[in-house]
């Protein structure tokens, strides 16, 4: 395949050592998935996963309902864990750092006893297959443990980022209907202390569901403990068996749910299951992150998103490998820390976001020139696009020159990474997340589904259901057939803009609804509107991105207001920011509020959003506005 433009090519002993050495290999693999893609995955799911019971259909397909494997018997938490015990338990599996500075070394035989005992522990308050819990820790070995023992057992977990304020964990709570809560008291990020029980507490005032709230004492600061309802994880944890068999789970048991932002404003539970999900984090794990057993792999990311679950727990783990895992910020206590960790464990792979690299980027050269980074042979990059700027720096800067980027490309529904280089195998273009992987079948097209040429934007879609792909969103199926293969009859809609170039090389544009990506974090625009409206003197509210060049979309929320004041309007807006914040997040704060007499609607009273973020980007207004009910609302905006 020739390959056109300013095209970066791997170095001939990358090549030589990678797993798909060329784009011959590339190539291959991509052909027989796409001649007989039963036969593809059932040979690569026989061969990379252990199952107890071997499945007698590879693929059923309802649509949009996908079964994969079907009546084929695994267990998650096994593949990740036992399996390895024979030859390589003594193997590292996680280099855990906590923030104020702890280490500890877990192996995988460490790892299988405590995943075991909590399973025990688990078992003992009654839990089992088909349950359900919530986990809210910080990023300490023991969020992996809980959701591993849950795997175990076939108790379906759903993992809320400790970032999220109560009231969203509450949401979470009630939607998924959970008898159990695992959490902690608290954890550490930028020195202080999150206190994650406090808001448990909060939340639970409104979760009937909850009957057992097990604490992880992970600082050590005082809580409140609900007799009868809350227990201490070490005091349950004393007198279990090390050993708790791993129990023979369908492959299409519901493995997690992960809630993630949609176009309305109520989150909705992607809802992933056991063999196909498990099946593509492990093949990606080979195929993009080319790893070895000898490597020292780290992805940033937090356990509590889709790429935590993916590339920190169930991937890496599934192949046996020793991973970094840092409870808390890149600046504490200074820019230093990352590439200090780096350093400490000799790195092989760093996984971050673009946000990130920006970030660091910005602080200057000297923190990572003042460390030895040498051990990097890989690097990797999720979560937005990456601008050329802080493409460059990460390969030139952190990867000396040496370090192929993989450019990933996938989502929370889509289960595993789906467009992106295999590094022996793709030349790079910066910008670009390249090509699908082996199975993908990825377009670009029009509204009605017809692709469209090279170079012209349309609409990302995959055109084949593959087995990491999402089975449903929890409790609506409707919403779920309506809002991912409905949109374009027929195949499956990924939310985004793309264009492909003459090589077919994919280039994502960013989001076409109403969901903005803040620092690669996903967020309704409703679920902040009606966050907003939720403040006694709001009266409207909408909400828009606009271009940030370091986080590439930040929060605008214009908002009207109720009575006709006199008003603070810094006061308010400050207010109002930490009002978003108490809702959501800390991270969901918005970057701007601007006071508006009235939002900009259609006859039929719809807000026109299109017009905002044009005036939030370009201060002008081109488009039609002939469906306005109040032009003269626009030119207030603008001024
Ligand atoms: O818009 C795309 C963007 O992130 C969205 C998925 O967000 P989430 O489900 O939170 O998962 C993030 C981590 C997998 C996508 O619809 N996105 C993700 N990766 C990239 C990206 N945009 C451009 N380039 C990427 N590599």
């Amino acid at each position: 395949m020739h390959v056109q433009g300013q095209a970066y090519a791997p170095a001939p002993e990358f090549v030589a050592q990678a797993n798909v050495p060329g784009m011959e290999s590339y190539a291959d693999l991509y052909r027989r998935a796409l001649e007989s893609p039963e036969r593809f995955w059932a040979e690569l799911a026989a061969q990379q996963l252990h199952w107890f019971e071997p499945w007698k259909e590879v693929f059923r397909w309802n649509p949009p309902f996908a079964q994969w494997f079907v009546g084929g018997k695994l267990n998650a938490a096994y593949n990740c864990l036992d399996r390895h015990l024979g030859s390589n338990g003594d193997k590292i599996a996680f280099l855990w750092e906590g923030e104020p500075g702890e280490q500890r070394r877990i192996t995988y035989r460490e790892l299988h006893r405590q995943v075991c005992r909590f399973a025990n522990l688990l078992k003992k308050l009654g839990y089992g297959t088909g349950d359900r819990a919530i986990i809210y820790m910080p990023m300490i070995p023991e969020l992996p443990v809980a959701m591993l023992a849950c795997a175990r057992l076939g108790i379906t977990h759903s993992v809320v980022f400790a970032g999220f304020s109560a009231e969203a964990l509450k949401a979470r709570i009630q939607d998924l209907g959970a008898p159990l809560v695992i959490t902690a008291d608290g954890g550490y990020r930028r020195a202080k202390e999150i206190r994650l029980k406090d808001a448990t507490d909060e939340a639970l005032r409104e979760c009937p569901t909850v009957r057992h709230v097990i604490v992880y004492r992970r600082t050590g600061s005082p809580v409140n403990m609900q007799k009868g309802r809350d227990y201490w994880w070490h005091e349950l944890e004393a007198g279990v068996e090390d050993e708790c068999p791993a129990v023979p789970l369908d492959a299409e048991h519901p493995l997690f749910v992960l809630y993630t932002s949609g176009t309305t404003g109520r989150p909705k539970g992607i809802l992933h299951t056991t063999g196909g999900y498990l099946l593509q984090v492990t093949l990606t794990m080979r195929w993009v992150f080319d790893i070895k057993p000898t490597d020292v792999y780290w992805c940033a990311a937090d356990i509590g998103w889709v790429t935590g679950h993916s590339y920190i727990v169930y991937g890496p783990l599934s192949v046996g490998a020793t991973s970094v895992l840092y409870e808390g910020a890149p600046d504490t206590p200074s820019w230093s820390r990352w590439w200090q960790i780096v350093e400490r464990y000799r790195v092989t792979i760093l996984y971050t976001s673009p946000t990130a690299i920006r970030t660091l980027l910005r602080q200057g050269d000297e923190w990572p020139q003042r460390h030895d980074l040498s051990s990097l042979r890989l690097l990797g990059s999720v979560g937005e696009p990456i601008n050329p700027a802080a493409w460059e720096w990460y390969y030139r800067i952190i990867g000396k020159g040496r370090c192929p980027i993989v450019d990933t490309w996938w989502q929370t529904e889509t289960g595993a990474i789906m467009i992106s280089p295999m590094p022996g195998a793709t030349p790079l273009k910066p910008g670009s997340a390249t090509l699908p992987l082996p199975g993908v079948v990825a377009d670009v097209v029009d509204q009605d589904g017809q692709p469209v040429p090279p170079g012209q934007e349309g609409f990302l879609v995959i055109r084949k259901p593959w087995p990491s792909m999402l089975r449903t969103i929890w409790g609506d199926p409707e919403r779920y057939r309506q809002q991912y293969w409905e949109r374009i009859p027929g195949v499956y809609f990924t939310g985004d803009a793309a264009r492909r170039d003459e090589d077919g090389y994919f280039w994502i544009l960013g989001r076409v609804d109403d969901v903005i990506n803040v620092s690669g974090h996903r967020l309704s625009t409703m679920e902040l509107e009606s966050a907003l409206v939720k403040h006694p003197l709001v009266a409207e509210a909408a909400v828009v991105g606009r271009p940030d060049e370091l986080t590439g979309q930040a929060i605008c929320a214009f908002v009207s207001l109720k009575g006709s004041g006199p008003w603070d309007y810094d006061q308010l807006a400050a207010e109002l920011r930490d009002w978003v914040a108490r809702e959501i997040g800390k991270f969901a704060r918005p970057a701007e509020i601007r006071f508006v007499e009235a939002l900009p609607k259609t006859r039929s009273g719809k807000i026109m959003r299109r017009l905002l973020r044009e005036i939030v980007t370009a201060r002008e207004v081109t488009g039609d506005v002939t469906t306005l009910e109040d032009f003269g609302v626009i030119q207030r905006l603008i001024r």
